[in-house]
């Protein structure tokens, strides 16, 4: 028999996890838990997993039956509400960014060990096939010694970035702007790739706003719309990268890396149907494709299937660990504090 699990929040993203617990062998029963009632009555026709609705977190943390929270919910109230699951001795699934302050996240991790419960932090890139292809040629040495990874980004969701009413502007709801958003995404894919042949050791970033008072100073409250960091690895390697949001409605084709090396280049595809591309000194080419998920909807979908499994079994994940959600949150903490500072931040 599987699961009984609880999805909390009835927002864009809990679809994809509705339909994760909806193909996985492990769930067989849904609690969505949302303060709009509509909402959750919409989505529960949408997917009949759902046999339950209710209007408030606790009614799932008093139910014994309920083994897992899957938490949708705006950035601020992700460490809160799997401190209190895993209290209730439920296990976590949470969305990405895991937290917006470091001193959180490490009390959910010491809660989780204290009450022997899962906690698990979507990384839905490294069920990207394409990047799990990259990072085993990072590591044959197929580029010979690399030296440089250079990569923009673009987040989608600019009707939220342009509504000042939407949690995805407010810093005390986001934890930022965009990195904190879509670009987590960037930012962990960076370490997964080059985790196996460099260590990060120091970040220096620049951030810019669209919303300044009227001295031309950015409003504190507002996340950022632009942010650009060097994050410098073992000695000569260093990762190169910006992200922005964009009034694109698809800004996948935008979205482009190059990992560079003394023997080859690596091309990261510039949307979901491309291959990667290994580009030697000699100017021949290597098309490197691979089957499977790319987009963050459906790399999500692959990611719970793996999570929910992962669960059931007990055993350990491969790449997404807990350790590369913390790694990933401290280069994240670390750009801030470069650019409100102005100063470089050793790791
Ligand atoms: N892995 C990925 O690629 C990916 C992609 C997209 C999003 N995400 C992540 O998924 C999470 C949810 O994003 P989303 O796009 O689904 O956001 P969303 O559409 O804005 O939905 C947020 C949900 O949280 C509820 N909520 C907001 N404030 C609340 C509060 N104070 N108390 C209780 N409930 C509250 C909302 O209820 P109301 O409707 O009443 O406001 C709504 O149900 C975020 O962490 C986001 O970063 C991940």
């Amino acid at each position: 028999m599987g699961w009984h699990v609880a999805v909390l929040g009835t927002g864009r993203w809990s679809e994809v996890h509705l339909r994760a617990l909806t193909a996985s062998p492990y769930c067989d029963r849904v609690t969505l838990a949302g303060r709009n009632r509509a909402a959750a009555a919409a989505r529960a026709a949408e997917f009949p997993i759902v046999q339950h609705c209710v209007d408030d977190f606790c009614s799932v943390y008093d139910d014994p039956s309920i083994e897992l929270v899957q938490i949708c919910l705006p950035h601020h109230l992700h460490t809160e509400v799997a401190y209190d699951a895993l209290q209730a001795g439920k296990h976590v699934i949470c969305e990405k960014p895991a937290a917006i302050d470091m001193a959180s996240f490490d009390r959910v991790v010491a809660k989780a060990e204290e009450v022997g419960r899962r906690y698990l932090v979507v990384m839905c890139q490294l069920y990207n096939p394409l990047v799990l292809r990259a990072r085993e040629l990072v590591d044959e040495g197929a580029l010979g010694r690399v030296f440089l990874y250079v990569e923009t980004g673009f987040s989608q969701h600019a009707d939220s970035y342009r509504n000042p009413d939407d949690w995805r502007t407010r810093v005390a709801l986001a934890g930022g702007g965009v990195l904190i958003d879509g670009g987590y995404h960037m930012v962990y894919k960076q370490l997964f790739l080059l985790g196996g042949v460099a260590r990060p050791r120091w970040i220096m970033a620049d951030a810019s706003q669209l919303n300044v008072d009227p001295r031309g100073k950015p409003i504190e409250a507002i996340g950022e719309d632009y942010i650009a960091y060097t994050i410098g690895f073992d000695e000569p390697l260093r990762v190169v990268s910006s992200h922005a949001w964009t009034l694109a409605a698809d800004a996948h084709p935008a979205r482009r890396g190059f990992i560079a090396g003394s023997d080859a280049t690596l091309e990261l595809p510039t949307n979901v149907t491309e291959p990667l591309i290994l580009r030697a000194a000699d100017g021949t080419e290597r098309i490197e494709d691979v089957p499977g998920p790319r987009s963050g909807a459906d790399a999500t979908h692959a990611c719970l299937l793996d999570y929910l499994e992962t669960l059931a079994t007990n055993r350990e994940l491969q790449n997404a660990s807990v350790a590369a959600a913390r790694s990933a949150l401290a280069v994240i903490f670390g750009v801030y504090k470069s650019s409100s500072l102005r100063q470089r931040i050793t790791l």
